[in-house]
């Protein structure tokens, strides 16, 4: 059986196992999925050893995404506009670096949401590593507008120019979004994680999809959507499973089917 694991710091409470071993089942192909704690200033040292013990492949979660991009002998082009290494996958010796954290997004908003992102008006809230890592996806959506608003606002200018070879975007300070209806907002801000919620301005969410990326709770930033007459309020468990599904394929070359783990998990 073919090892395969998820490298972070903490790691406990990582879902990864239990989505990898439902694939495992459901397509047929035998691996074991491993929880493996890395110490905090210890990535590669623990990456290499794991991959010396046979790993054929690994994910990558908080905080070590950028130590993994570090780690990697090859990068995908995904890896390279993420700037951030969540995948990585042994072949012949080298270690290729995969972000598959925004097509997850992309695939639950157009897959199972059946939220076309084609010619629509996208607000992205924050412009940190979380961000940094959808845009690129986002883009070949072909959004008609794609939006990025930051706390700091100097931040988002500088993503908007650092995305400039892959597409257009623009980039402001949240307190300079406008208070018009928007098509899709998704909360890529780390607010949600201390409990806060991005001040923007209220009439935005009027019939927009709104979607944040952490999953767990109900977010300040959900609440707010629903007051504010969102059409559909979203969290992150989705993405989390559909970025699980095409590092899987990555990996084995099978497409795992999402919807029962997503059941099974939402319960
Ligand atoms: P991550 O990797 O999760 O994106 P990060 O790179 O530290 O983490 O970025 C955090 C993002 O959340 C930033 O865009 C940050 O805004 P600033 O650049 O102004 O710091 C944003 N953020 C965090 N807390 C926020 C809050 N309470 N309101 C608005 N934005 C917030």
């Amino acid at each position: 059986m073919d090892l395969y694991g998820v490298l972070g710091n903490p790691i406990e409470h990582s879902l990864s196992p239990e989505i990898h071993t439902q694939f495992s089942q459901q397509t047929g192909c035998e691996i074991i999925y491993k929880r493996v704690l890395a110490p905090l200033d210890g990535f590669s040292s623990t990456a290499e050893s794991f991959i010396n013990k046979g790993a054929k492949g690994f994910s990558i979660t908080v905080p070590f995404k950028l130590d993994a991009f570090d780690l990697a002998t090859d990068l995908t082009d995904n890896a390279k506009a993420a700037g951030a290494v969540n995948t990585i996958k042994i072949s012949e010796g080298r270690i290729i670096g995969e972000n598959t954290d925004g097509i997850g997004l992309v695939n639950d908003l157009t897959s199972n949401l059946n939220v076309t992102l084609k010619n629509k008006v996208v607000l992205v809230l924050g412009a940190g590593g979380a961000t940094q890592g959808l845009l690129l996806p986002l883009l070949n959506e072909q959004p008609r507008r794609l939006m990025i608003a930051n706390r700091t606002r100097s931040k988002a200018k500088k993503m908007k120019h650092d995305f400039a070879q892959y597409g257009e975007t623009c980039g402001f300070g949240l307190d300079e979004i406008k208070n018009e209806p928007v098509d899709i907002i998704i909360n890529a801000t780390s607010a949600s994680l201390h409990g806060e919620m991005p001040d923007i301005a209220n009439g935005v969410a009027d019939g927009a999809i709104c979607y944040d990326l952490m999953y767990g709770n109900q977010t300040p930033f959900m609440d707010w959507a629903e007051k504010n007459n969102a059409q559909m309020v979203i969290d992150g468990l989705g993405m989390l499973i559909e970025q699980a599904a095409v590092a899987f394929e990555f990996w084995t070359g099978k497409k795992p089917k999402t919807g029962q783990v997503f059941k099974e998990l939402r319960r």
